[in-house]
């Protein structure tokens, strides 16, 4: 077979363009690797508590309830990401709720989840399952769960909203749907979750189908608490201290295929050793001070604060106070995991 080698600049632009009509692109007619790499665009980032509370609670003034008290949000939004979200693969918000406030009930793709701040007297209903939600409270909705949220106390809640949106929107798997109520019918017992999977090591042979969820959904502050205290007296991690995940007890596996949800203290005295993961995080501090050291830059918290780790920053922790520190976490790390693609390195 006779090759022709042609080297004209003009010959090859002319076949690209027959090649772009015919829908065809030639990546090797342009300088550089066949998949061009990517820079994370997630940036670290600190929001403080002393400056979000009070543009929060002003939030009412303008989101009333005529408008939609569910859409009374305010989201962490990375300077980085265009998209306006927490990192790349997590939308974290803060949403307020005033006393006798509903939001009604509807449900959709993104999985999320909701960890409860400030506050008493709040309530989300989650496939019929009402689970009163107290400060430290954790409660999922995992993809295309009913839910709705209510505050019946006397006072303001403040709550933390996690969802793995930006992922189901790049996927194109973005949708929902309101439900007919604004709110549910919770003709179950209270707390129907926990009472079928709220003891770790057991479970029912048998759940009746379409009676309420069938996994556990709300896990309480005090469990979480005492068992992060009792691992705080052995050995903890070098990097990340003494930190827990929140696992589907059913399972074993991380509370949703998206998103891990974690809880970590950071000991007086303590100074992590630095690593880095292929994965994200958005932290927010519960209790306690301490300092962040991510890729070189320091971040002092305290708590009602919230700062991000970009996928790969290094990162180290510190807690030079005489008070534990602990945080929660989102993070994207069962993603990563199940895609193959989590790495982490010290
Ligand atoms: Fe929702
Ligand atoms: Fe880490």
């Amino acid at each position: 077979m006779v090759l022709h080698v042609t080297q004209s600049v003009e010959a090859l632009e002319q076949y690209c363009a027959t090649l772009r009509a015919a829908g065809l692109d030639a990546p090797w007619s342009r300088p550089g690797p066949l998949i061009e790499p990517k820079k994370t665009r997630v940036e670290p980032r600190l929001w403080r508590w002393a400056e979000i509370e009070p543009l929060l609670r002003r939030s009412a003034e303008f989101v009333t309830p005529e408008r939609g008290a569910e859409r009374r949000i305010l989201r962490l939004a990375n300077p980085g990401v265009p998209e306006r979200t927490s990192t790349h693969t997590l939308s974290v918000a803060v949403q307020y709720l005033l006393p006798g406030e509903v939001a009604p009930a509807h449900r959709h793709t993104p999985n999320a989840i909701r960890f409860m701040m400030h506050g008493r007297g709040a309530y989300t209903t989650v496939d019929g399952d009402k689970c009163l939600m107290a400060p430290g409270d954790l409660v999922l909705t995992p993809s295309m769960t009913w839910h709705d949220h209510g505050n019946e106390g006397t006072e303001p809640v403040i709550w933390l909203d996690g969802l793995d949106s930006p992922i189901v929107r790049y996927l194109e798997a973005l949708s929902g749907e309101p439900h007919a109520m604004d709110r549910q019918s919770t003709g179950y017992l209270a707390g129907l979750s926990e009472r079928r999977f709220g003891v770790a090591g057991l479970r029912p042979t048998w759940v009746p189908p379409g009676t309420g969820p069938a996994r556990l959904i709300h896990y309480r502050w005090e469990p979480t608490h005492a068992a992060l205290l009792r691992l705080a007296e052995l050995e903890p991690s070098p990097f990340d201290d003494v930190m827990m995940e929140y696992i589907d007890p059913a399972t074993g596996r991380s509370v949703l295929p998206t998103m891990g949800c974690y809880i970590q203290m950071i000991r007086p005295g303590v100074r992590t050793r630095a690593h880095r993961q292929t994965s994200s995080a958005v932290y927010a501090v519960l209790q306690g001070s301490g300092t962040s050291v991510i890729d070189g830059v320091r971040y002092e918290w305290q708590q009602g604060d919230f700062f991000v780790v970009p996928p790969r920053a290094l990162h180290a922790h510190a807690n030079d106070d005489a008070d534990p520190a602990i945080l929660f976490s989102l993070q994207d790390v069962p993603l990563l995991t199940a895609l193959g693609l989590y790495r982490e390195e010290g």
